[in-house]
């Protein structure tokens, strides 16, 4: 028991920054100590280890996790699999977690009542579409062409079992900002009968960023709810959850937060959670509680141990400041291939609307095949690793992904790839 103890406040104190002989387990990790000052860009670069026989600008996938971030995770794996179930019935369980859920909440400047852990924003987006308890026989969902594929699904089977209409809208190509809120304008006016409107803040396809506190704003005035989807905005923007309005958003941490695989959040405003249902009957936790919203069994705790080391490595840096360098990488490249007419860039020239992720396609080139055939020219003539995404307005592209670790010299790279390719 003695020895339980002195594990648990070990562990504790290691996670939170926990000053020994501090009151309260909840209360402490609240002031968990201000990170060192922001080190600049130089700094950061080599906190990371990065493979070198290939220049990876596919960071969009998943974050690749600090080396302090790393190596506590693999400290959490040893120290789980050594305290085992003890750790985790006698205080992870109880007191732990639930530290890790008001720090998760601070961080995203939400109440801890609206919170609940989750593994990835597939599972935070698929409970809350799925269990959406307004949409009735004969209203309608609404969803547009840039979403993620399976929220796109979980809207189509909501619709499906409650008996109610599917409106798609098209996002324009080029976009703009004020395009993009005509376009939901529109479709909301001309189908009156929309009860949820899902809106991804940045699109895994195009990076595209839309105006979603203005696209809120529209549906709410119209009754209509909202489901935010943040997988790739989420600490690659520099926004909080109450920025968009919504009253619904999932998100990961294993993106641009550089987090372990497998961590997420969903967020429910307090006022609207009985518009959620519970997750399959869960009865673990009461109806009132958001917690009883995910039921993913026994998760992969090593990784949410290590949630409290991934948000202090974020926070080293301003998020304005990371939003910058990673917008500016953005344009560094877009910059240098912009003026050449055989190419196409998916996000418009207004920094509002993107971030590190935005995709091109050669002129013409809009077949998802021949999209895949240049990535793999990209990866095996010039050494960089990008992705090709299908699903545009304008046909299929590639999205070039670059990261906080990213160099001008990388970028340089495919910027002199890409001028070859457009003239080939
Ligand atoms: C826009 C968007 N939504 C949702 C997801 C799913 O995220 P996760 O891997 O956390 O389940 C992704 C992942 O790529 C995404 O890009």
């Amino acid at each position: 028991m003695k020895q339980a103890n002195k594990s648990r406040r070990g562990w504790m104190r290691t996670a939170f920054g926990i000053a020994a002989g501090a009151p309260g387990i909840l209360a402490a990790a609240e002031k968990t100590a201000t990170p060192p000052a922001a080190p600049g860009w130089n700094g950061l670069g080599p906190s990371y280890d990065i493979a070198t026989d290939i220049v990876n600008l596919e960071n969009a996938y998943y974050g690749i996790m600090s080396r302090p971030v790393a190596e506590d995770f693999k400290r959490n794996i040893d120290y789980l699999n050594l305290h085992n179930s003890r750790f985790l019935r006698r205080e992870f369980d109880r007191e732990g977690i639930e530290a890790i859920r008001a720090q998760l909440a601070q961080h995203a400047g939400v109440g801890v009542k609206e919170i609940a852990l989750t593994r990835g924003a597939t599972e935070s987006l698929q409970n809350l579409i799925a269990n959406y308890r307004p949409l009735a026989a004969g209203e309608g969902v609404m969803y547009g062409n840039l979403d993620y594929d399976t929220m796109i699904d979980a809207m189509d089977d909501l619709a499906r079992r409650r008996g109610a209409g599917v409106a798609r809208v098209t996002i324009p190509e080029p976009a703009s900002r004020q395009n993009v809120i005509d376009t939901y304008e529109r479709a909301l006016t001309q189908h009156p009968r929309t009860r949820l409107l899902l809106l991804t803040h940045v699109s895994h396809r195009t990076g595209l960023a839309i105006p979603v506190a203005e696209i809120v704003r529209l549906a709410r005035a119209r009754n209509v709810d909202v489901i935010v989807d943040i997988a790739q905005s989420w600490g690659q923007l520099d926004f909080r959850i109450p920025d968009l309005g919504a009253d619904f958003v999932g998100a990961n941490l294993h993106k641009w937060v550089g987090a372990p695989l497998g961590l997420g959040f969903l967020y429910i405003k307090e006022s609207r959670l009985a518009d959620i249902d519970v997750q399959l009957g869960n009865t673990i936790h009461p109806a009132n509680d958001i917690r009883a919203r995910v039921n993913a069994g026994t998760v992969n705790v090593a990784a949410t141990m290590t949630i409290p080391a991934s948000l202090a490595f974020h926070a080293r840096v301003p998020l304005a400041e990371r939003a910058a360098r990673l917008r500016a990488l953005r344009e560094h490249w877009v910059g240098q291939v912009l003026a050449l007419p055989q190419v196409q860039v998916l996000t418009p020239q207004d920094p509002a609307m993107y971030g590190a992720v935005t995709s091109f396609r050669l002129r013409g080139r809009t077949g998802f095949d021949e999209n895949v055939a240049l990535a793999r020219t990209l990866a095996d003539d010039f050494g960089i690793f990008t992705v090709a995404r299908s699903g545009p307005a304008g046909g299929a592209c590639i999205r070039v992904t670059p990261s906080y670790y990213t160099t001008h010299a990388d970028l340089d790279k495919l910027v002199a790839a890409i001028h070859k390719l457009a003239r080939s």
